[in-house]
């Protein structure tokens, strides 16, 4: 049987009721059998200073012990004004350095993400994925999961009640444990000459 496939969970938001948080908390529930999603909460990471790099603050060198333990991580990002959000910029920043020491060198992810406007977080998933190709990461393509209008979504604790947007988000699960597996088949593959 295959080990359990880890899923680091990152949401972009600190707020308490937080919509994002909220499908965090309902990915944690969604997850397929044969994976487990831990929450990492960003709250706590101070603005980047490339002074500190090589010595980063013990909250950022955890952040980064979680990424590298973890087989895939999963985005759920806020929209601020049309990009992500600052903390979660940050936070990728942080675990990005120093050069050649970067803690998400292909990971295989995946984006959610909440908004209360009608274009549910587009823009900002798409900075997202830019940021991607430079991190070396490798992330799921469909479905995407871009939950507009939140409020008519939620109750008033920030958690997610919408039936079907906890589908779509089953779906992509579903999809990125299939591509972990895939990603974890191609060394061997190539080793084999396959
Ligand atoms: C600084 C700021 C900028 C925002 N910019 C956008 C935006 O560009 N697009 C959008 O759809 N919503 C925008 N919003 C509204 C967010 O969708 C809304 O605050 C949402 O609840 C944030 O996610 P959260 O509930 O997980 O904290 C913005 C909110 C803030 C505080």
């Amino acid at each position: 049987m295959n080990k359990p496939i880890r899923i680091l969970g990152i949401a972009g938001s600190l707020r308490n009721t937080s919509f994002n948080r909220g499908v965090l908390r309902a990915a944690t529930q969604l997850a397929p059998d044969g994976a487990i999603i831990e929450i990492f909460e960003l709250d706590g990471i101070p603005g980047f200073n490339q002074d500190q790099e090589q010595n980063p603050p013990e909250k950022v060198a955890e952040f980064k012990r979680k990424i590298r333990e973890a087989d895939a991580i999963l985005f759920v990002t806020p929209e601020y004004n049309y990009s992500v959000p600052g903390v979660l910029k940050n936070a990728i920043d942080w675990a990005s350095r120093p050069y050649g020491d970067s803690a998400w060198n292909g990971k295989p992810a995946a984006i959610m993400g909440a908004s209360v406007g009608g274009i549910a977080t587009a823009r900002a998933q798409y900075h997202l994925r830019q940021m991607m190709v430079f991190l070396n990461m490798f992330p799921v393509n469909q479905p995407e999961v871009m939950i507009g209008n939140a409020a008519e979504k939620f109750d008033e604790q920030g958690n997610l009640t919408d039936e079907t947007t906890k589908g779509f988000i089953r779906q992509l699960l579903e999809n990125l444990v299939t591509w972990t597996h895939r990603l974890a088949e191609e060394p061997k593959k190539m080793e084999q000459g396959g």
